[in-house]
C-alpha cells in the first residue's frame, strides 16, 4: 500500500461541516485504489485566527509542504471582518496558495444529471454545458505591488497593481492549452485588452504560446464580453484561461449554470502539492444548520485523485455516485419538484452508499 499524508484544513463557516462529508467519501474511496491515509488536520481561516493570533499558522505551512495534497473547506465570516486586512482569513488562504506555488485553478462548471432544472438559466441554454476555468492564482491584481491606502494631497487613496511577467503568462497559458487539447480543444483567453496594457500584453504572450499548439483553436474575449456570454450561451465555451480576478468572477457566473455555487470544485495546482477547495465561500448564513451543500466538496475531492495521484478512475467514480445520488436526493439550494429534500450530513450519507452500491 502506498501512504498519503493529506492535510485536511476545514476552516470556517460551512467549511468543517462539507468537509467532514467529503473526508468520508476519501476513506471509502482511498482503498480501493491502494492508498493508505495520513490525514492530519491543522486549522486555517478565521478560526486559526482566534487559536493563534494569525490566518496561515506556520504549523498548517509546514504540514501542508510536506503533504501529498490539502483539502481545504472556506475561509471567512462577518466575525473577522473588522479585523485589520493583513490578519483576514482570506489573507491565509491566499498566502497558503501562494507559498504552494499552486499558480493554476482549475474549476470545471458542468451540468450533473437532471440537475439543468435547478438552474436560474433555461434548460435549453445549459442542457450539455461543460466549461473549464483556468484561473492564474497566485498573481495578477491580488498579489501586486504597491498596494494599500495611503494619505495624497489631503486625501486618502485606495489602490492596487495589475501586473503580470511574461513568465506567469506563459506557464497558465501553457496550462489552458493543455487543458484544452484534454477536452474540445477550444481556448478561450479572457482579458481587457482594450483598456489595460496588462492584458493586451497577456493576450500577446498567450497568443504566443499558442504557436505550440497548432491543434486547439484558441479565441480572445474581453471579461465584459464573456460574462454576458457564459449567461447567454454557456455551451459556446470549452476552456477559459483568464487572470487571477477576472476568473475569482467567472467562476462565480459559471456556477450559476449548475444552479448553485454549491456545486462546484476546484483544484490549485502548479507547485509540488496540489489543494483541492469548493468555489462556494464559508456561508455564514446557513452555518450550523445542516443545510450545506457537500458536493462541491466531494467532487474536490474527486478532483484530487485525478490531478494529484493521476486517479482518474476514481474521480469518475466519485462524479457517478453523486449524478445518481441526485436523481434521488437534493440540498435546499438545487431542490426540485419530485426530489426528496435532505441536509448535509444525509447527502453525504447519500453518496457514500451510491459509491459501495457500485462497487459490490
Ligand atoms: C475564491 C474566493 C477567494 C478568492 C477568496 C475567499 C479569497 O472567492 O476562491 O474564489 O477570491 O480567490
Ligand atoms: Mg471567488
Amino acid at each position: 500500500m502506498n501512504t498519503k499524508k493529506i492535510l485536511i484544513t476545514p476552516g470556517d463557516g460551512i467549511g468543517p461541516e462539507v468537509t467532514e462529508q467529503a473526508v468520508q467519501i476519501l476513506k471509502n474511496i482511498a482503498p480501493l485504489f491502494d492508498i493508505h491515509l495520513d490525514l492530519i488536520e491543522k486549522p486555517v481561516g478565521g478560526i486559526a485566527f482566534d487559536l493563534t493570533g494569525t490566518p496561515l499558522p506556520d504549523e498548517t505551512l509546514e504540514t501542508a509542504k510536506i503533504s501529498d495534497a490539502v483539502l481545504l473547506g472556506a475561509v471567512g465570516g462577518p466575525k473577522w471582518e473588522p479585523l485589520e486586512f493583513s490578519v483576514r482569513p482570506e489573507r491565509g488562504l491566499l498566502k497558503l496558495r501562494s507559498e504552494l506555488e499552486l499558480f493554476a485553478n482549475l474549476r470545471p462548471a458542468a451540468i450533473y444529471g437532471d440537475l439543468v432544472n435547478a438552474s436560474t438559466l433555461k434548460a435549453e441554454v445549459v442542457d450539455g454545458a461543460d466549461l473549464m476555468v483556468v484561473r492564474e492564482l497566485t498573481g495578477g491584481i491580488y498579489f501586486g505591488n504597491p498596494r494599500g491606502v495611503e494619505e495624497r494631497d489631503g486625501e486618502r487613496v485606495g489602490f492596487n497593481t495589475l501586473v503580470y511577467s511574461e513568465s506567469e503568462i506563459r506557464r497558465i497559458a501553457k496550462v489552458g492549452f493543455e487543458t484544452a487539447m484534454k477536452r474540445r480543444k477550444k481556448l478561450t483567453s479572457v482579458d481587457k485588452a482594450n483598456v489595460l496594457e496588462s492584458t493586451e500584453f497577456w493576450r500577446e504572450v498567450v497568443t504566443d504560446v499558442g504557436t505550440d499548439f497548432p491543434e486547439v483553436e484558441l479565441s480572445h474575449m474581453y471579461v465584459d464580453n464573456a460574462a454576458m456570454q457564459i449567461i447567454r450561451d454557456p455551451k459556446q465555451f470549452d476552456t477559459i484561461v483568464t487572470t487571477n480576478m477576472f476568473g475569482d468572477i467567472i467562476s462565480d457566473a459559471a456556477a450559476m449554470m449548475t444552479g448553485s455555487l454549491g456545486m462546484l470544485p476546484s483544484a490549485s495546482i502548479g507547485g509540488g502539492v496540489g489543494m483541492y477547495e469548493p468555489v462556494h465561500g464559508s456561508a455564514p448564513d446557513i452555518t450550523g444548520q445542516d443545510k450545506a451543500n457537500p458536493l462541491a466538496m466531494i467532487l474536490s475531492v474527486g478532483m484530487m485523485m485525478r490531478y494529484s495521484f493521476n486517479l482518474t478512475e476514481a474521480d469518475e467514480m466519485i462524479q457517478k455516485a453523486v449524478i445518481n445520488t441526485l436523481e434521488k436526493y437534493r440540498t435546499v439550494d438545487i431542490m426540485a419538484q419530485g426530489k426528496t429534500e435532505i441536509g448535509c450530513r444525509e447527502m453525504g450519507e447519500k453518496v457514500l452508499q451510491s459509491l459501495e452500491e457500485n462497487n459490490s
